[in-house]
C-alpha cells in the first residue's frame, strides 16, 4: 500500500505495510534514526514523537494511522543541522549521558512547552514520566526543561 505521510514539514510518500508500526517505518524506511526503539511496548519512552503537536510513542501508532496527521521526529528540531533549544539545553544541563533516551526525552518536553510555556517542576516530571532514563535519572533532565522554558519565554518578550 502506498502512504502519504507528512514528517517533519515534507510530503512523503512510502510504501509498504500499513500496519508496520510507525517507529518502523520512520527509522528503517525514512532513515529517521534520531527516534529510538526500546521496549516496543509504550513504557520507555525512546521512540517518543510529536503527532499534530501531541508527544505519542511511535511504536504504538500504526502506519496507516499516521496518515493525514502532521509527523515531527527529532529531526525536525534540529535547524539547519544545529542544536537548537532542548536540545542545547540538555547538553549545556548535563542531561545527556548516552543519549539513548534524548530524542524521546526531547520530544516529549517539546509537546509539554508547545501546550505550557511555563510548566512547574512536577507538570515537567509528570510530562516525561512516560520516558525512562537509564543513565542520567531525571533531575538534569527536569532542569534542562526548566531552562529551555525560561529561555523562550524571554525570547517572546
Ligand atoms: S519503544 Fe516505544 S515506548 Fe519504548
Ligand atoms: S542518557 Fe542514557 S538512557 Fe538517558
Amino acid at each position: 500500500m502506498v502512504m502519504i505521510l507528512n514528517v517533519n514539514g515534507r510530503s512523503v510518500s512510502v510504501t509498504g505495510d500499513p500496519t508496520a508500526r510507525l517507529s518502523h517505518v520512520l527509522r528503517d524506511e525514512l532513515g529517521l534514526t534520531g527516534l529510538k526503539e526500546g521496549c516496543l511496548e509504550g513504557e520507555c519512552g525512546a521512540c517518543t514523537i510529536l503527532v499534530d503537536g501531541a508527544p505519542v510513542h511511535a511504536c504504538l501508532m500504526l502506519a496507516f494511522q499516521a496518515q493525514g496527521r502532521e509527523i515531527v521526529t527529532v529531526e525536525g528540531t534540529d535547524r539547519d543541522g544545529l542544536r537548537a533549544g532542548l536540545q542545547a539545553a540538555f547538553v549545556a544541563g548535563g542531561a545527556v549521558q548516552c543519549g539513548y533516551c534524548t530524542p524521546g526525552m526531547v520530544m516529549a518536553a517539546e509537546g509539554l512547552l508547545k501546550a505550557n510555556p511555563a510548566p512547574s517542576t512536577d507538570e515537567i516530571r509528570h510530562a516525561l514520566a512516560g520516558n525512562i532514563c537509564r543513565c542520567t535519572g531525571h533531575d538534569s533532565i527536569v532542569r534542562a526543561v526548566a531552562a529551555e522554558a525560561a529561555r523562550r519565554r524571554e525570547a517572546r518578550t
